[in-house]
């Protein structure tokens, strides 16, 4: 029976080009573990145009994807599952709002007040329901 598993739920956490390339990486992982998370598994890759485009498919649409999808394929960027009770919404409140620029005024303890420089270069993503964190874990993951 995997009943130790019941209560805990899984998110995918991404800390992003600007991260990686500002060493961030270990900062990130830091607050992470700090914050009762354990990483389940974890990969550096260099997406290419592709996988960045079938990741960010919901917003394929939006003015900002060929910026979003170019600043993905800038460099190396670190995938992590996330493992806790309650990883998705966690996740997100401590990342902060998708603004990193606003973040430094309305949450300048989040993850992307930290690291982030604006609306695009945010230094980290969250998925933002089960339905996306399943999705995306299983994009990356077996
Ligand atoms: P979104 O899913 O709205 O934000 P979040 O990462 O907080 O879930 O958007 C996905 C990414 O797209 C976001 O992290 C940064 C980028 N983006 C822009 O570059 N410009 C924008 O106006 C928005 C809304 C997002
Ligand atoms: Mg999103």
């Amino acid at each position: 029976l995997a009943t130790a598993d019941l209560g805990n739920e899984r998110t995918l956490a991404i800390v992003k080009p600007d991260g990686v390339s500002g060493m961030y990486t270990s900062s990130v992982k830091k607050i992470i573990l700090e914050s009762g998370f354990a990483i389940q598994r974890e990969l550096t890759v260099h997406l290419d145009e592709d996988s960045v485009r079938r990741f960010y498919a919901e917003h394929s649409t939006k003015s900002f994807f060929p910026s979003l999808v170019k600043y993905m394929t800038s460099g190396p960027v670190l995938i992590m599952v996330l493992e806790k009770t309650n990883a998705i919404a966690d996740w997100r409140a401590l990342i902060g709002p998708t603004d990193a620029s606003k973040a430094k005024v309305t949450h300048p303890d989040s993850i992307r007040a930290m690291c982030g420089q604006d609306l695009e270069r945010n230094c980290v993503h969250g998925s933002d329901s089960l339905d996306s964190a399943a999705r995306e874990i299983s994009f990356f993951f077996y």
